[in-house]
């Protein structure tokens, strides 16, 4: 039986069931079979080369069966920070995973700080799911610390790569349910991590409970030796060696510009002359190569999920930790770590049960709100201790589970349910609604290749902010505001602007106050400042909600009336964000004023 008939029947069987049968919620959904879910997460891939060109496989198999979300970010651009805060749908402001390495960050800093007894794959399996997960899980999962920090705390069954070998692609080490490390010399890694995901899938297959399977293969990302420090290109399987010969890097607006662009570091960065460009050019080609294997993994994967008649009990998520700067773009090398779209934004392709085929959608959303939707598809949402920072997604059908108790307890964590529902199926906003996203970085920013130079520290927040024209308003806002730790700004309008090279806020480093009630720009800026103001410290529902926290009662629901001319004073007075210095870290007494309720609009 279909998911969705299967779930239209037990909608009308629900009707009739007494929810205080079940007080301990253990069991809300009453029998319903849960949907399995899968998700593919490769390592650095950028949404801008996410095409049917390169992806053959996942265009065939997902792209065109489910949904595209075109603007999907990463709230932390850099591996294990990034898939930290996936596995606790939080900002790296409250999962404190600042770093890929010690002691900032890495895998030892995850345990150490219990999250292995609190994130996605905990309470998945707390709500009866089966859990899988293969490949690469976080920076610093190491053949030294497979048995002592065992994965079998998050996952029933996993297969991990560990370092120092994650990124060799032809000697990686794997440790099954933290046993010790299995070395696979000779087999290409994306390969392997396919294979293991299918021999789970199988495993999965028998099982009565729905299952949760992550494959997280590291292609497209670049070869780091062991025996020889600094990053290589990436490392194709050798059935694509020889593809994409004449492809260079998109010689778009920011790509090796004439003038210096962007802000801080960036600025002072040289042009790039023909060596570089012939050297990133390849980087590039090394990059798509590697990322076919990937793209084969898709495929198989898929393919495996039809043989074994699954695809109408299951979402297949793929999408990517961070995206990517493949080296030339604002003229800098390959790398990511910055706020700049190459760098946060990835691709996201959803299909199952209740996705419309060759669907779209144009809002902002990020990984935090992907694990909160798997965790609220599942479920399991209230096996978290916390409230989490993510919001639930468009696909996820909040009517598609039990009792009125569980009702209660979502919609308790969810007071936009009503627009939520709204936007349920809808391919682009229905309304003038503003969706964001945070960014945010704290250490130094990780630079590839021979020609990366020094790594600079990269302190910053960014508030991207996506609002359609719904009817009546002026106009679709599309804006990216950047606060840096030395003070300077930088405001780009995306929709005339998309590769980022005219800051509204100035193009030398100026730290001049924002006047709200001078310049279109500035008083843009003066709302994006307020509301990244709310976000910065943000935790749980004040995360998930846009205007709500500066306009309670809700007289403003969008940047277009934000806009409006008597907010203006409201605006101005508000303090500004800041950060005291450029110091490597987060230290929240160093980045006042932070928001409280006294500066809610007509407090
Ligand atoms: C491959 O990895 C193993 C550890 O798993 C290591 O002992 C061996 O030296 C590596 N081989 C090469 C060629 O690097
Ligand atoms: C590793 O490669 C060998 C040779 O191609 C293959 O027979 C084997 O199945 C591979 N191992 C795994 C676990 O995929
Ligand atoms: C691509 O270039 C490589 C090395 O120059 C060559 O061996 C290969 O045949 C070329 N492949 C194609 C499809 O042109
Ligand atoms: C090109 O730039 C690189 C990096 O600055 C430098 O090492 C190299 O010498 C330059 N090559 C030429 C031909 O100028
Ligand atoms: C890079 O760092 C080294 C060591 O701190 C320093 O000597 C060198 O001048 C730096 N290079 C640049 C281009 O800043
Ligand atoms: C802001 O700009 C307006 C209009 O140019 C000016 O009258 C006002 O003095 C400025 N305010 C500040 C604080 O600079």
């Amino acid at each position: 039986m279909k998911f969705q008939t299967a779930f239209a029947t037990l909608l009308a069987a629900l009707t009739l069931v007494d929810a205080s049968a079940n007080p301990s919620g253990d069991r809300p959904h009453h029998g319903i079979k849960r949907p399995n879910i899968i998700y593919i997460l490769s390592d650095d891939h950028d949404h801008t080369t996410a095409t049917s060109e390169y992806m053959p496989e996942t265009y065939k198999h997902l792209v065109s069966h489910g949904r595209r979300y075109s603007h999907f970010y990463t709230p932390m651009s850099v591996c294990c920070p990034s898939r930290a805060g996936f596995f606790r749908s939080q900002h790296g402001h409250n999962h404190g995973i600042l770093d890929v390495q010690g002691p900032l960050g890495g895998f030892d800093v995850f345990w150490n700080r219990g999250y292995q007894d609190d994130n996605l794959g905990v309470w998945l399996r707390q709500a009866g799911y089966k859990t899988y997960y293969t490949g690469k899980l976080m920076n610093g999962n190491t053949v030294a610390n497979a048995q002592s920090k065992p994965t079998t705390k998050l996952f029933d069954q996993s297969a991990i790569l560990l370092d120092p070998y994650t990124y060799t692609y032809l000697n990686s080490s794997l440790s099954w349910n933290g046993q010790a490390p299995e070395s696979y010399p000779g087999n290409y890694s994306t390969d392997l991590i396919r294979d293991v995901g299918l021999q789970y899938l199988d495993e999965a297959a028998q099982s009565e409970e729905p299952f949760f399977l992550g494959i997280a293969p590291i292609g497209p990302h670049s070869v780091v030796e062991p025996s020889s420090p600094g990053f290589t290109n990436a490392l194709p399987a050798a059935r694509h060696k020889g593809l994409y010969n004449g492809t260079i890097i998109p010689r778009t607006a920011n790509f090796n510009p004439d003038v210096p662009s962007g802000a801080n570091f960036v600025r002072n960065y040289e042009k790039l002359n023909e060596t570089v460009l012939d050297y990133v050019d390849e980087w590039h080609r090394d990059r798509l190569r590697a990322l076919r294997s990937v793209d084969d993994l898709v495929g198989a994967v898929i393919e495996r999920v039809r043989k074994l008649n699954l695809l109408d009990d299951t979402y297949i998520v793929y999408t990517s930790d961070n995206g990517f700067s493949t080296g030339g773009q604002h003229r800098r090398p390959p790398g990511k770590c910055l706020g700049y779209e190459e760098d946060i934004r990835v691709p996201a392709f959803i299909r199952g049960p209740g996705i419309q085929a060759g669907s779209w959608n144009n809002e902002a959303w990020s990984n935090i709100d992907l694990s909160a939707s798997f965790a609220e598809v599942a479920d399991a949402t209230r096996h978290a201790s916390y409230a989490l920072d993510g919001r639930v997604m468009d696909w996820v059908r909040p009517h598609e589970r039990g009792d009125k108790e569980q009702r209660e307890l979502i919609d308790e964590q969810l007071p936009s349910r009503e627009a939520h529902s709204e936007r349920l199926n809808k391919t682009s906003l229905p309304s003038s609604a503003t969706t964001h996203h945070l960014s945010e970085y704290w250490v130094k920013n990780y630079v590839e290749g021979i020609y990366a130079g020094n790594q600079s520290t990269s302190k910053y927040k960014t508030l991207r902010v996506r609002e359609s024209g719904g009817k009546g308003a002026a106009g679709r806002h599309d804006w990216t505001y950047t606060v840096w730790c030395n003070g300077e700004r930088e405001l780009y309008d995306m929709a005339k602007d998309e590769y980022q090279m005219n800051n509204l806020l100035g193009t030398s480093n100026n730290f001049v106050p924002l006047n709200g009630t001078a310049h279109k720009s500035h008083r843009i800026a003066t709302r994006l400042d307020a509301l990244l103001l709310s976000l910065k410290r943000c935790v749980g529902q004040e995360c998930r909600q846009t205007w709500e926290t500066l306009f309670p009662k809700g007289q403003v629901a969008s940047l277009e009336q934000a806009l409006h001319k008597r907010y203006d004073d409201y605006f101005q007075q508000l303090p500004r964000v800041h950060y005291d210095d450029c110091e490597i870290g987060f230290d929240a007494a160093k980045e006042q004023s932070d928001w409280s309720e006294e500066l809610q609009w007509g407090a």
